[in-house]
């Protein structure tokens, strides 16, 4: 595991080292991980989550949505310094554990963000947004694409039921006319399994979408530049 490790996060991985020992330690005592996930922490969740990068263009602006203890979104941000990421978490408990990490780890291109995704599109429109064990995609989808700009991407982090949950989200992606939806799997060699990765491009509908909310956008602040 050490090598694939170095191999994954390269210089990044004294980073990734002092992340883990958080995770093991502050972690497990606040409950933001269970105590059995410990000693598999490397290969199920930062490799696990590293290798999301694969999939994600340079230089994108990254909402990680239902970030949790930095799950995929602190790793992305250590692995990836040319990735901007805002980790979305409604939890205070949980976010004020992540603005921790961002100060402790001195990461630079993070910010904290408290709130439930389905609240806060009006202030984003990134060209990503990842998820992992937020919800099922016919949910995650609809809180998701609103985030999105037009073309953005939805990378939903799934296990076996990838493809059923495909299917299940047809007529909510169809509603909101995304273009294009692809199964891949990222990580090969470095995981086992690699893992699963469900891809959801947003189409001209997301943005109609968001057009459909503009009376009540009016009365709040304007909408921040992604
Ligand atoms: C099972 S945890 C997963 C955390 C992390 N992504 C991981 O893989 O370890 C689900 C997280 O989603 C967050 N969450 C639930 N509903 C949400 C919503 N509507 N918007 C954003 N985050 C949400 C929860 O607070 C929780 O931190």
């Amino acid at each position: 595991m050490v090598g694939i490790a170095r191999e994954v996060f390269g210089d990044a991985l004294p980073v990734a080292e002092r992340y883990a020992a958080f995770l093991a330690d502050a972690g497990v005592e606040r409950g933001l991980i269970g105590p059995r996930e410990v000693d598999r922490l490397w290969e199920r969740h930062l490799i696990n989550c590293a290798v999301v990068s694969e999939a994600v263009p340079e230089g994108a602006h990254v909402v990680d949505i239902g970030s949790g203890a930095g799950l995929p979104g602190v790793v992305l941000a250590i692995v990836r310094p040319d990735l901007r990421i805002t980790l979305l978490e409604p939890l205070l408990r949980r976010t004020t554990f992540l603005s921790e990490c961002v100060e402790m780890l001195d990461l630079g291109n993070v910010e904290v963000r408290r709130g439930r995704a389905e609240d806060v599109a009006d202030d984003y429109a990134v060209d990503v947004a990842t998820a992992r064990a937020v919800a099922p995609l016919e949910r995650l989808a609809t809180w998701a694409l609103p985030l999105l700009r037009p073309g953005g991407e939805l990378l939903a982090l799934k296990g076996e039921r990838a493809a059923v949950e495909l299917d299940e989200a047809q007529p909510v992606l169809k509603r909101f006319g995304v273009a294009t939806t692809e199964l891949l799997q990222v990580g090969r060699g470095r995981v086992d399994p690699p893992t699963t990765l469900v891809r959801v491009v947003a189409g001209r509908g997301g943005v109609v979408e968001r057009q459909q909310r503009a009376p009540r956008r009016a009365k709040r602040s304007r909408k921040r530049s992604s």
